[in-house]
């Protein structure tokens, strides 16, 4: 009888081992880490954050049904920080980013041979298309279809495809090439004034609010098939003032990566920005945060230089009497011989 027993887990335990790794293995995520992580980088849209990452958790938990893991949806206002945090949430998922910008797919097939590749027997038919070898290198991308409204038909067709069987079909080989382990994450400024009033007007319920933007893009002849098949839509809202100020803040410290340098620990001073802001409105303009970060670079950039040419790494902005910004170094770099 035991060995009878014994004899049969042996044996499960062989057929077991013998099955090939099971290829969507699902994948845990820790839903408030990753949101906090959006959060921290993606101001303002905390509600959007909260809910992407919940999304992510579950569909990443579940078995797969032969579909990407999601397609969603960002809608919107410009500028309110979409494209943002589709790179974002790819950083943070450690995935690589496909980013097709949709406005260069505007013609049809000619645009979708760089996709799905060229067919046999036209020059350039050795070459995988961009999404079809980006997906077939790395299927747990993902890919951004930035500006969807501005897609041609065609293009629309090819990426249902793909949600709806699981697959899409690289054009110079045939090959099928798996999308099930992507999310595709849409982006669009449809409908910005009426989705920018709903989100006002439903701020309290993201259901109803979330329902009324579906119809707000039928209405806009957004392509009612994309809207039939997308997981969720998210709504972005319009970025209050301090809002703008919290993200020019975060634009100033990548301009300021960009020169090689870091900001010392108690970051941007937050006076010095609604200073700027302030200073603009006066000349009658409503700043967007990159005009801000323009003109802050432009007081800048020579005591940036300066900095990094005396060998510091980390820097502090001050605002002299004059009220220009200027860098001060304060922490030299480890290893430098001043
Ligand atoms: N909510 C936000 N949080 C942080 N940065 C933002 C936000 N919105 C816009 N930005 C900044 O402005 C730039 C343009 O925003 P983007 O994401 O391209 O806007 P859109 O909603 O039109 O896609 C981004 O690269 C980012 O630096
Ligand atoms: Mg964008």
């Amino acid at each position: 009888m035991l060995m009878d027993i014994l004899d049969r887990l042996t044996k499960k335990n062989t057929i077991e081992d013998g099955l090939p790794a099971i290829e969507d293995a699902a994948t845990f995520v820790d839903a408030e880490s990753l949101a906090s992580a959006l959060k921290q980088r993606v101001i303002g849209q905390d509600g959007v954050c909260d809910d992407i990452a919940a999304q992510i958790r579950r569909r990443l938990a579940l078995a797969r049904r032969g579909k990407p893991v999601g397609v969603f949806l960002l809608a919107g206002p410009p500028g309110t920080g979409k494209t943002h945090l589709a790179k974002v949430l790819a950083r943070e998922l450690e995935r690589q980013l496909l980013h097709f910008d949709m406005t260069q797919f505007a013609s049809g097939s000619h645009s979708l041979s760089q996709l799905l590749g060229m067919t046999k027997g036209y020059v350039g038919s050795d070459t995988y298309g961009k999404l079809t070898g980006g997906l077939r290198d790395t299927p747990a991308s993902v890919v951004l279809l930035d500006e969807i409204e501005k897609a041609h038909p065609d293009i629309l067709k090819a990426f249902l495809t793909a949600w709806n069987d699981g697959f899409i079909t690289e054009r110079s080989d045939g090959q099928a090439i798996s999308t099930t382990a992507a999310i595709f994450v849409l982006t669009t400024n449809a409908a910005t004034e009426r989705l920018a009033e709903l989100s006002v007007q439903h701020a309290t319920d993201p259901d109803a609010m979330r329902s009324s933007a579906i119809n707000a893009l039928k209405e806009a002849k957004f392509a009612p098939e994309v809207l039939n098949r997308i997981d969720r839509i998210f709504v972005f809202r319009n970025l209050a003032g301090l809002d703008v100020a919290r993200v020019t803040a975060l634009e100033i410290e990548d301009m300021i990566h960009g020169y090689g340098l870091q900001v010392a620990d108690q970051g941007i001073d937050p006076k010095i920005i609604l200073a700027l802001m302030a200073r603009h409105r006066k000349m009658g303009t409503a700043a967007s945060s990159r005009d801000l970060v323009r003109s802050i670079e432009e007081q800048l950039a020579d005591s940036l230089i300066d900095a990094k040419k005396r060998g510091y790494a980390r820097i502090s902005l001050v605002q002299e009497d004059d009220q220009r910004v200027v860098a001060r170094g304060s922490t030299p770099a480890t290893g430098s011989s001043k």
